[in-house]
């Protein structure tokens, strides 16, 4: 519904709901956002393979006509069939992915057509995940779980000179249009609870990689500058050395 954007709803008050919603800042981040990693795709050189991880419904790849492969990776085997049944030419192997299960080690995952995939034997120029650290917490004393550890697991992913690409909703500040207003109506009305992060705990979330083996950058939804333009969801985005 949020990509939609469409004025729906059984009666009135539904419609209205919605369209309060549906033109929130954050809805309209997250447009952007996926649109922002569409032109990131359709700018990456022909040939270049790309995973995503939580991929949900993929609607960026509509739009991708980069000549590319991206494979797709979320634990819904729902969201997977969604993404399978609209998925453009560049979409290639559609895995069954739990991402904690990830993070404690695990590499050979199911397609949803029936085969399996080694992780442990792709390299990917770019790797990004939208929506997913969001609900992935830090464990301050155990750098083996959650957030950085995924980081450094999706980090092992890259080619040299490859991309990881983080998205994750930015706490309050004066420059998020985000209000903290807004925060409570997705959590009191929606139940719909994230992990804000501030730009410190963006770039902590790499604490677990060698700073020689990268370079990393802060951008907001529409790969620009936060200090600049309003930033209601962060990329965090990890090159690794070539
Ligand atoms: C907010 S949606 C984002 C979908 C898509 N990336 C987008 O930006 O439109 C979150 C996605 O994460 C997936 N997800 C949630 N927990 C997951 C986990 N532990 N491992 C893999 N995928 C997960 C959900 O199934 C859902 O498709």
């Amino acid at each position: 519904m949020i990509y939609d954007n469409g004025l729906v709803g059984d009666d009135n008050f539904s419609r209205m709901l919605n369209a309060v919603f549906l033109n929130l800042p954050a809805a309209e981040a997250v447009r952007r956002r996926m649109t922002t990693m569409r032109r990131e795709m359709n700018a990456l050189a022909p040939g270049s393979r790309v995973l995503n991880l939580a991929c949900g419904s993929a609607r960026e790849l509509a739009g991708v006509d980069n000549a590319i492969t991206v494979d797709l990776a979320d634990h819904d085997t729902h969201a997977l069939a969604h993404a399978a049944r609209h998925r453009n030419g560049v979409a290639a192997d559609l895995l069954q992915l739990n991402a904690f299960e990830y993070i404690k080690g695990r590499r050979r995952f199911d397609t949803i057509d029936g085969g399996t995939i080694d992780l442990a034997d792709r390299r990917y120029d770019l790797v990004y995940s939208s929506g997913l650290f969001d609900y992935v917490p830090v464990f301050a004393d155990n750098p083996g779980r959650g957030a950085p550890a995924l980081v450094a697991g999706l980090f092992d992913l890259l080619k040299p000179g490859g991309r990881l690409v983080v998205g994750n909703f930015a706490a309050a500040s004066d420059n998020n249009p985000h209000l903290p207003s807004h925060r409570l109506m997705m959590e009191l009305y929606a139940e719909w609870f994230l992990i804000y992060r501030n730009r410190a705990e963006m770039i902590d979330l790499a604490r677990n990689l060698s700073p020689q083996a990268m370079s990393m950058r802060i951008l907001n939804e529409r790969f620009a500058e936060p200090d600049i333009e309003p930033t209601t969801i962060w990329f965090l985005e990890i090159t690794r050395n070539a």
